[in-house]
């Protein structure tokens, strides 16, 4: 893939028309958000393998990726009408869009991430039922750190746990199309029914390190968005280093 003017264009017709497509199919934007995080999820920083390179849509019989074939699918619409975008940049595209248009933060989007060659299922993913070590040996080892682990857990203010997929039921919060603060506010709150809480959600609350932010967050919705924006950046990044010399369009 030649990051040209040529490709840049590409990119921003991908960018209007996913931009079309999710505003009027909302419904779609958490599974997209869940795409997005889980084909760059998969990055080691010590090995410098996986990351967002295109490569869930060869690993989607990974227990893991249970029902975001839909969202793959979703983005096939784009990629036919667009072929030369990577399957890479199309998905963090998508992810970027999916978190617009619900009503969360603006996040900057660098182009030129090239598709994995092989399919390559690296590092896991994280475990719902896991416990704050879980959750910082899978995330530190994508390289990210803890304030990125609770404010990206905050995506779960989309969407919605299905039974048949992971075992879990009910959304997160109540209103499972907005992006905003509720999932922190929920988290602080006693269970409810309908309302879904993992393991690695209330493990937010008990780790001290973990629960100031939880805390910040569900009072102050823009240091979230600002906070968000800033990691979501950084995951959709991982690995990634963007090219230096782009010719502008
Ligand atoms: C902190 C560790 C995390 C764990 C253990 C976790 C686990 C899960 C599980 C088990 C589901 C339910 C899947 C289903 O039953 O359909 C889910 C849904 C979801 N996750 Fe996470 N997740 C984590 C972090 C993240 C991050 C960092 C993002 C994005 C930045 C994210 C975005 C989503 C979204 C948007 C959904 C809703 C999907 C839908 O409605 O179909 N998650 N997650």
């Amino acid at each position: 893939m030649a990051l040209d003017g040529e490709y840049l264009k590409e990119i921003e017709a991908a960018r209007k028309d996913l931009r079309q497509l999710l505003q009027s199919k909302k419904q779609f934007s958490p599974i997209i958000l869940r795409l997005a995080f889980h084909d760059a999820g998969t990055y080691d920083v010590k090995a410098k393998t996986g990351g967002p390179n295109g490569s869930i849509r060869g690993e989607l019989n990974n227990p893991a990726n249970n029902g975001i074939k839909v969202a793959v699918d979703f983005c096939e619409q784009v990629k036919a009408k667009h072929p030369k975008v990577s399957y890479a940049d199309l998905y963090q595209l998508a992810g970027i869009i999916a978190v617009e248009v619900t009503g969360g933060p603006i996040i900057p989007f660098v182009p030129g991430r090239q598709d994995a060659r092989n399919q390559q299922d690296r590092g896991a993913l994280p475990n719902p039922n896991g416990d704050a070590k879980h959750l910082r040996d899978i995330f530190h080892r994508m390289g990210l750190n803890d304030r990125d682990i609770v404010v990206l857990s905050g995506a779960h203010t989309l969407g919605r746990a299905n039974k048949d997929r992971s075992g879990f039921d009910g959304s997160f919060t109540e209103n499972p199309l907005k992006f905003d603060n509720s999932y922190f506010v929920n988290l602080q709150k006693e269970d409810k029914p309908g309302l879904v809480k993992f393991p690695t959600d209330k493990v937010l609350l008990q780790d001290p390190a973990f629960r100031r932010y939880v805390q910040l967050y569900a009072k102050d919705e823009k240091t979230f968005f600002a906070h968000y924006a800033e990691s979501h950046k950084k995951m959709s990044e991982l690995g990634f280093q963007p090219p230096r010399a782009v010719v502008k369009a």
